[in-house]
């Protein structure tokens, strides 16, 4: 039997578990900046929602969804994107009907892809992501825009590249694959089994076809833009003046056209490198859309939405450095001298914490270095020392770890000596201080 985690997923603990839960924190303020809220689909959903939705078409319909029948014999999958179950949801509760329409939606949690896990590729992965739904408008289109390189500028990221694109409406888009399918019909033979049936399926699948010699030959393939119906056209340029009136750079790449069938009008993908030069691929990708709600028993209205790669976004930011400023350690170590002393600074330990410090002491006892090694490891800005002595005393030791400064304090001003000493510490930050029970909110209204 074979223990290692499935391939393409891993555990997450420790730092990176705290990266994350930190990249979401501030992803989730930067939505609710927008009035979005969040919505929390189920993460198994009746297959031909993301059939019907994200298109028969895509590769990850056709070859990455994790699939199965149910013991009730309906054939389920793990969802390998929100969107077309963002929108199922929307149409099930009639979230229509809701009178402040548009609907702004986001969400975060894991996706499932049976991809080949590279860098920045995996089988399970987090997203980020946000739609918009009832308002078909290049402002919107622009807005989510602006919110996603906005999430990405509140994470620390200053150099992020734009790129943006149309695929036109449904008649720009009819007239495309057409074009496509002239230009591909002769050259078919050299490429790939998949591209063969993308070309039958969805020409415009081809685009997106990793093979080296087949990316070759679509370079030369007739471009979106020289199909566009007037009114696409207008479309994009009014998203693309919004944008320039933002002051957002972007880069319009006629190539990009994005894997999933739902797509039309503006599409758009967020990249960066990292500072040594590795290139994770796109961090985040959306686009407009209509006809998914009408795909999915709704009415005809349509969304715009993207979604970010969060394990991309947290490698890149730990490469940049973004992450450095992330505080893992407790406050304090609370270390008993002498094993009749446990029990009572065990009690001690609750104490404190109590008091909105984060604290940990041996549950067993431990030579004092032994106890220094773990406060070290924990990393513990001071340790709080005492044995029965001091107890009989009501004292104890506070060690600064960091400047190794230590002194007496009286146990019953616990709360006034741990206040002091954590005030007094280098960069402790009056505004940023989250901790209620520190004294320097003692002005604020009311205390
Ligand atoms: P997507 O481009 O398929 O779009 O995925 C969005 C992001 O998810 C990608 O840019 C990438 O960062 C991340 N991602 C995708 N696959 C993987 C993987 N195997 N491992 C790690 N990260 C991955 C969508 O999912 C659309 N639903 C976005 C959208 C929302 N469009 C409109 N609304």
């Amino acid at each position: 039997m074979d223990y290692s985690p499935v391939k393409g997923t891993h555990d997450v603990y420790g730092k990176d578990a705290s990266a994350m839960e930190y990249i979401s924190s501030v992803l989730k303020a930067t939505a609710e900046l927008y009035s979005y809220q969040e919505i929390i689909p189920p993460m198994l959903e009746y297959t031909e929602v993301f059939s019907r939705g994200t298109g028969e078409s895509s590769d990850i319909v056709r070859k990455e969804m994790y699939t199965f029948m149910d013991k009730g014999d309906r054939s389920v999958t793990m969802r390998p994107e929100f969107t077309a179950g963002v929108v199922r949801a929307v149409v099930s509760n009639k979230l229509y009907a809701n009178e402040d329409m548009p609907l702004k939606l986001y969400y975060c949690g894991p996706a499932f892809r049976y991809e080949r896990p590279q860098l920045g590729r995996y089988r399970q992965f987090n997203q980020f992501g946000v739609e918009e739904i009832g308002l078909d408008s290049a402002r919107a289109d622009a807005e989510c825009i602006i919110m996603a390189i906005q999430g990405l500028s509140m994470l620390g990221f200053d150099k992020l590249s734009l790129k943006i694109n149309t695929i036109g409406d449904e008649d720009s888009r009819k007239k495309y694959k057409d074009a496509l399918r002239a230009y591909f019909a002769s050259k078919i033979d050299e490429m790939c089994d998949d591209c063969h049936e993308r070309l039958k399926l969805n020409p415009m699948r081809i685009l997106d076809c990793k093979v080296d010699h087949d990316q070759e030959i679509a370079k030369n393939a007739p471009k979106m833009k020289d199909y566009l119906s007037e009114a696409s056209d207008k479309r994009f340029y009014e998203t693309l003046s919004i944008l320039n009136d933002l002051g957002v750079d972007y880069e319009i790449d006629d190539g990009l056209v994005r894997g999933l069938d739902y797509y039309s009008e503006v599409v758009f993908e967020v990249h960066a490198l990292s500072k040594d030069g590795k290139d994770y691929g796109a961090l985040l990708g959306g686009g407009h859309y209509s006809g998914l709600l009408k795909e999915l028993g709704g009415p005809d209205l349509a969304g715009v939405g993207y979604a970010m790669g969060m394990e991309r976004v947290q490698s890149l930011m730990s490469d940049n450095g973004l992450l450095d400023h992330l505080e893992t350690g407790i406050d304090l170590y609370v270390m008993p001298v002498g094993e009749e002393s446990l029990n009572d600074v065990f009690v001690l330990t609750e104490q404190v914490r109590q008091l909105g410090y984060s604290a940990d002491t041996p549950l067993a006892a431990l030579k004092m270095g032994a106890m220094f090694k773990k406060a070290e490891k924990k990393g513990a800005k001071f340790a709080l020392i005492l044995g029965q002595d001091e107890l009989e005393k009501g004292i104890a030791q506070l060690k600064n770890l960091a400047s190794k400064e230590q002194k007496e304090i009286k146990l019953d001003h616990l709360e006034e000596e741990l206040d002091a000493a954590f005030e007094a510490l280098p960069g402790h930050d009056e505004d940023d201080c989250h901790d209620e029970a520190c004294h320097c909110h003692d002005h604020e209204e009311g205390k």
